[in-house]
């Protein structure tokens, strides 16, 4: 009787401390000098809040509560001790002063395994600031922050964040491995110069599901080096679509394999989806692989279904000829909706590497006055009926 009485009272004291133990260790910015009035800069706060907790031997959080938070550029770097959290409430609000914005990244992080930012909370990047100095189409072109910088990031996850008027892109995956991105809500207005919504490059493994992406140019874009690319539930509009390339633009380059876009919805967008290359005749070793798109809905997409391997914006390029960038075995099934223009499937392969394994399934796009028409430069493949438009492959 005693003895039971000891242990339910030992267990009293004991198992909050056994229960505290196993939670993770949070280290609030508030406790590090941040102020959340949306004016102070907090990013000597922020710094060292991070570091404690990537120190901090264990699982451990970086808390931002709710609030607004005004923050210059900072890199947040690994590898750290254990898991760690970036947990954003609040609102981070980005520099509008130019002398503060000349430069690649707002917010990056760096060599880390096990990461997980989620909370709810929102990335403002300020971007009105600084698109005025988007001019690279120019020549004269300064680098302008993306808000999300995720570099060699593994086994990570970014889940209900919402980004707002990026300056740049609003997010940058590079050399990353199984990283998965979920609920992530992206905004920024049609106009609004290079704001892709998540950039992919180099990586391997990576998914994106459940995601609303508005914003000025790809809502997705995938570059060379990847592999293993999963993208699926996500409502992209306005915007450019979801796209891989652009690719050949350099010689040497690795190529993208395993790319799947499934359930997702175009809403008056630029392109659907699409593969783009550089037309250099010069840019080897690259090559775009084994895709499948699949179960997506367009609604008033200019280019539904689009792979072009002439991608030459601005007349930038540096040589013109025809792509080394091979195509092969990509899928487009179960596709329809409408396009806002007659050519609503256009495959425009490479004249010395005509795209082979193209396939075509169950596709209904209707163009403006229900006709649509389909073109094809240098494709081998087969398609499967109904195909409307009628397929020109063969
Ligand atoms: C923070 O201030 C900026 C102006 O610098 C403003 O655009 C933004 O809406 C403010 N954010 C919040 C959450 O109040
Ligand atoms: C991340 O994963 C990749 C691929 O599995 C691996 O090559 C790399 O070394 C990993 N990085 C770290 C820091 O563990
Ligand atoms: C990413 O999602 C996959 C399922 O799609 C899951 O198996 C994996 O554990 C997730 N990884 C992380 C780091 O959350
Ligand atoms: C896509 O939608 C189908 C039908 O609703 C569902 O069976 C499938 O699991 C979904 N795939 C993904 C990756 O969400
Ligand atoms: C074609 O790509 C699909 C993925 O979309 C893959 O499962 C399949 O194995 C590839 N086929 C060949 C012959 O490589």
């Amino acid at each position: 009787m005693n003895s039971v009485l000891v242990l339910a009272v030992l267990s009293l004291f004991l198992l909050p401390v056994v229960c505290r133990s196993h939670g993770p260790k949070v280290f609030s910015v508030l406790r590090y000098g941040a102020v959340a009035d949306n004016k102070t800069d907090n990013t000597k706060a922020f710094m060292r809040a991070w570091v404690a907790a990537c120190r901090w031997r264990g699982k451990s959080r970086v808390l931002i509560p709710p609030g607004s938070y005004y923050l210059a550029s900072l890199i947040l770097r690994g590898p750290c001790n254990g898991p760690k959290q970036f947990v954003i409430k609040g609102v981070l609000t980005a520099p509008t002063k130019p002398a503060l914005f000349f430069i690649d990244h707002w917010i990056t992080f760096q060599h880390i395994n096990k990461l997980k930012i989620y909370g709810g909370g929102t990335l403002d990047g300020q971007g009105a600031s600084a698109w005025p100095y988007n001019n690279c189409r120019t020549g004269s072109c300064k680098p302008l922050p993306v808000s999300l910088r995720l570099d060699f990031v593994n086994d990570s996850k970014i889940s209900n964040i919402k980004s707002i008027n990026s300056k740049n892109f609003h997010f940058n995956v590079f050399s990353c491995y199984r990283l998965n991105f979920s609920r992530v809500t992206i905004s920024a207005p049609e106009d609004s110069p290079n704001t892709d919504g998540i950039h992919v490059g180099g990586s391997g493994d990576v998914a994106i599901d459940t995601a609303d992406i508005a914003t000025g140019d790809d809502c997705i874009s995938i570059g060379p080096g990847n592999k293993g690319i999963r993208i699926s539930n996500v409502v992209c509009g306005p915007g450019h679509g979801i796209s891989v390339g652009s690719l050949g633009k350099s010689d040497r380059e690795e190529g993208v394999s395993g790319v799947s876009v499934v359930n997702c919805t175009f809403r008056g967008t630029l392109n659907g989806v699409q593969i783009k290359t550089w037309p250099d005749p010069e840019a080897a070793g690259g090559f775009a692989s084994d895709f499948m798109y699949d179960n997506i809905v367009m609604e008033d997409v200019d280019n539904p279904i689009f792979i072009n391997q002439q991608y030459c914006p601005y007349n930038l390029c540096s040589a013109q000829g025809s792509s080394k960038i091979q195509i092969s075995n990509i899928t487009f099934s179960n596709i329809w909706g409408t396009s806002t223009t007659k050519d609503a499937v256009k495959l425009e392969c490479s004249e010395s590497n005509p795209c082979h394994d193209i396939a075509l399934e169950n596709i209904n796009l209707k163009g403006p006055g229900g006709v649509s028409s389909s073109s094809c430069s240098n494709v081998h493949g087969r398609s499967r009926a109904p195909v409307n438009p009628p397929s020109c492959i063969r």
